[in-house]
């Protein structure tokens, strides 16, 4: 069209995630929702420099006011690169992209895209089943070699419950029940929403807190005597519980590490008041008052909150631009753990996410800007 506005100052837009505000309102879903297909898909196949290339073009799009209406209005824009331009311009001219349509009727990523699904299924996992011959979850329930660790036999037992998102009501009714279970245990205690949900998203995979006490120490037996409680009324429907590993000797980390050392446990649990009738378009007629929910707990010392708060409150892509960032910038290494300054050869302690903000030399990010 005529009207169409002039495209914003590509060069303020920073190729930084922590350096862009992202809301969940998303104006350019078309076109990164292709994107992330495009990048599941090189994830599937290992190449893994370009899944993260097709992930960052999609976080730049994400941060974008506007929706992007003309190829133009994308130039200047940092990480966008020759095939992500001619898928954008592809969905321009046809509304869709025939690349990201092929890969949606390929076999093997339909089936990847199915067995990783299930809770406790990674990529390696559901490889190694396609590779097999499996195709179905009854293939795989049927194959005698198939040995499924307890993960994953929850995995398929709760499968329609955990694949279904919770809400927001769901997520808060979660915050009640555990925030009484820390209460009775340790009243000191200070219990935190994080991931998703604190960044304000109206529906999650999962609901992630963190707890964590003024007692140095009395957080690493608090996960174990909330599980306890749990089980006792009759909530519990699995916990993996991970006792910490934190060791303050070994740091800095200096390689990347998907996984933290804290006290954490991944849950399933069973929450009451079932606000969609599951009986009303169900053959066998199963209504239920419940459903079951994933929840995620994390448990670190109160000197180290900050830096978990801040590393389990996400977005995935805005953790790993935090990171970079230091890294490149700054010099420094960032982790859920600690911030270390290379150079100086020091850390630098924070209480506070803001504390960490300033020392990495960044405008403050409120937590409903990090969806990137
Ligand atoms: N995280 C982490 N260590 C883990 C698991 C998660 O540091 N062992 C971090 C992730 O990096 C992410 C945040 O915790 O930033 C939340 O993870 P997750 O629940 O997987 O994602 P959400 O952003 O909450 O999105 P969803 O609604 O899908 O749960
Ligand atoms: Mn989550
Ligand atoms: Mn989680
Ligand atoms: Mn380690």
């Amino acid at each position: 069209g005529c009207s169409t506005p002039p495209p914003a100052p590509a060069s303020s837009i920073s190729q930084y995630a922590c350096q862009r505000r992202t809301t969940t309102e998303n104006r350019n879903r078309i076109f990164t929702d292709a994107l992330e297909v495009l990048a599941e898909s090189c994830e599937f196949n290992e190449m893994e420099g370009r899944c993260l290339a097709f992930r960052r073009a999609a976080s730049v799009l994400k941060s974008l006011p506007a929706a992007v209406q003309r190829l133009e209005a994308t130039r200047g824009l940092p990480c966008l690169g020759e095939h992500t331009r001619a898928v954008i311009e592809e969905i321009l001219q046809c509304g869709h992209s025939f690349e990201v349509r092929k890969i949606l009727s390929d076999e093997r990523y339909q089936t990847l895209k199915l067995f990783t699904s299930v809770f406790g299924v990674g990529p390696k996992t559901a490889e190694k089943w396609y590779r097999r011959g499996l195709r179905s979850f009854s293939d795989v329930l049927a194959e005698p070699g198939v040995r499924l660790n307890r993960m994953q036999q929850s995995g398929f037992l709760h499968y329609g419950d955990i694949s279904r998102a919770v809400s927001k009501a769901e997520a808060r009714a979660l915050g009640n029940i555990i925030d009484e279970a820390v209460r009775a245990i340790t009243p000191d205690a200070q219990l935190a929403l994080t991931g998703g949900f604190r960044r304000g998203k109206e529906f999650g995979h999962d609901v992630d807190f963190i707890v964590t006490t003024p007692e140095q120490g009395r957080e690493e037996t608090i996960l174990p005597q909330i599980i306890q409680r749990m089980k006792k009324q009759g909530i519990l429907l699995y916990s993996d519980y991970q006792a910490s590993t934190f060791d303050v000797s070994k740091l800095p980390s200096h390689r990347f590490e998907a996984m933290d050392h804290f006290a954490k446990c991944f849950l399933i649990l069973r929450l009451e008041g079932n606000q969609v009738d599951a009986g009303l378009n169900n053959a066998e007629g199963d209504s239920r008052s419940w459903r079951a929910v994933r929840v995620d707990l994390v448990a670190p010392p109160m000197d180290r909150y900050a830096f978990a708060l801040l590393g389990w409150t996400g977005s995935r892509q805005f953790e790993r631009d935090l990171r970079r960032f230091a890294r490149m910038e700054r010099q420094m290494l960032l982790d859920n753990h600690a911030l270390y300054h290379k150079t100086k050869k020091e850390f630098l302690a924070a209480t506070t996410e803001k504390d960490i903000f300033a020392h990495l030399g960044l405008e403050y990010m409120e937590p409903w800007q990090r969806n990137a």
